[in-house]
């Protein structure tokens, strides 16, 4: 007897926004086309970039006959995990001094992410506590919303971040709500480089944030995913995450190693604990391992042999921070000309705020209308928020986007 499938009455789910926008854009068959909608770095050619410090190590992890594909421990490779902290955390942090430091290998920062929420739900204060209120700014990475949400996190709110008219931080705005957050709550912060936005806050406005912070005991999860990319030097990059260790917090930090090591199909991250010693870290972890048993049960070892035989060799690692500075210089550049060629054309508006930015993004200020001119009539891929990587950027596709930009702008959209 035929029967209906058991998964008739499945919906089909929407799209992922970011990965729907690159099928649209190869799709598309103007030869104008530009996608600055990639979350990924790409050459003034436009194409994906393999490190040739990675490329290197590669070769010779492929050469080395020592090496084999059993199961690596459930916690990661050590020699990845501890490197990652210290990449993190600056090699002499005290808190490493202290061996009240501990990491875990996680599926990229995602995984991290995931890893890091699944425990605060089942451990945070003692209990398990689906209510704990979790803070992601507005805007965030959407996936922030995504990871604690299936996580069973069920009360996620947003503090105020980004301020629209200024073209920069709310920190004003931060602050209150930060300060009206219940006590204990988890703020999840991006380290460096924020995304969507490019905007982080000084060192001066990173202070007043921590102060707040611990005053109400709010606990901070930061999430690093460009270290490097923000300034071009790895240790500015870690200084807020450094600075809230100096002040005492205990954290989570979720590190990514996809866009620094351009590792983005690897899948390598991780989890870095600070607690107030040893013995809480030892805890942690035990439970994290557990939670890790039931997920994935074991981490890849390629991408985190690759990242850790980098960052423990002096040699390597020095060809790693010239690679990086590559990627963050030539970010830097195509935001130099983009402002440049904007206000060469007579652009209206101010187009500070795209030097201004940092990172890989950059929040233009287009509204969704000027992004559907941009996509339907220039063919050129953006986020509906507006931001656009600068990536995307290329010489020979500039002077295109800057035309673009001016004409969605003034067009009466
Ligand atoms: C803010 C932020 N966090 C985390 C990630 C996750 O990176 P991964 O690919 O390593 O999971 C990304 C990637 O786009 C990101 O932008
Ligand atoms: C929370 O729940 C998990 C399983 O869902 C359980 O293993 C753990 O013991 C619980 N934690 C507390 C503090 O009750
Ligand atoms: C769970 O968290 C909520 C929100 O912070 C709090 O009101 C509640 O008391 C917590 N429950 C337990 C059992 O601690």
């Amino acid at each position: 007897m035929a029967c209906a499938s058991s998964f008739a009455a499945v919906p089909l789910a929407a799209p992922v926004v970011i990965f729907r926008l690159t099928s649209d854009f190869k799709e598309d068959p103007n030869p104008n086309k530009v996608n600055l909608g990639v979350g990924a770095y790409r050459t003034d050619e436009g194409k994906p970039w393999v490190l040739p410090v990675v490329r290197k190590v590669e070769k010779c992890l492929a050469n080395n006959d020592g090496l084999n594909h059993e199961y690596v421990p459930i916690l990661g490779i050590p020699e990845f995990t501890q490197s990652a902290c210290e990449i993190i955390l600056g090699k002499d942090s005290p808190a490493i001094t202290d061996n009240r430091v501990g990491g875990v290998q996680c599926l990229g920062g995602t995984g991290a992410l995931r890893l890091g929420a699944e425990f605060l739900r089942s451990w945070y204060n003692g209990v398990n506590n689906s209510s704990t209120p979790v803070y992601v700014s507005a805007p965030t990475w959407a996936n922030h919303n995504g990871v604690f949400g299936a996580t069973g996190f069920t009360n996620i709110c947003s503090y105020r971040y980004w301020h629209a008219t200024k073209c920069g931080l709310d920190l004003q705005g931060l602050l209150e709500d930060l300060e009206n957050a219940p006590e204990f709550s988890i703020i999840v912060l991006h380290a460096c480089a924020h995304n969507p936005t490019g905007t982080d806050p000084t060192p001066e406005e990173w202070k007043k944030i921590a102060a707040v912070m611990k005053k109400k005991y709010l606990f901070p999860f930061f999430d690093s995913a460009y270290q490097g990319f923000a300034s071009g030097n790895l240790d500015k990059d870690a200084w807020a995450v450094r600075y809230f260790v100096s002040q005492g917090f205990e954290l989570f930090c979720a590190q990514s190693f996809s866009k620094n090591f351009g590792l983005y199909n690897e899948r390598v991250g991780n989890l870095c604990i600070v607690a107030k010693d040893n013995d809480n870290v030892k805890r942690i972890r035990s439970q994290m391992e557990k939670i890790a048993r039931t997920i994935w049960s074991n981490p890849p070892a390629q991408g985190a042999r690759i990242v850790a035989t980098t960052l423990n060799d002096p040699a390597l690692f020095a060809e790693w921070t010239d690679n990086v500075k590559t990627m963050a210089d030539r970010v830097l550049l195509m935001r130099a000309q983009l402002k440049e060629k904007l206000e060469k054309l007579g652009t209206p508006g101010t187009w500070n705020h795209i030097t201004q930015q940092i990172g890989m993004f950059s929040f233009t200020g287009l509204n969704p209308s000027q992004v559907d001119y941009m996509v339907k009539k220039k063919h050129i891929y953006l986020l509906g928020n507006g931001r656009i990587n600068m990536c995307g950027l290329t010489t020979s596709n500039l002077n295109y986007v800057a035309e673009s930009i001016k004409e969605a702008v003034t067009s009466g959209q």
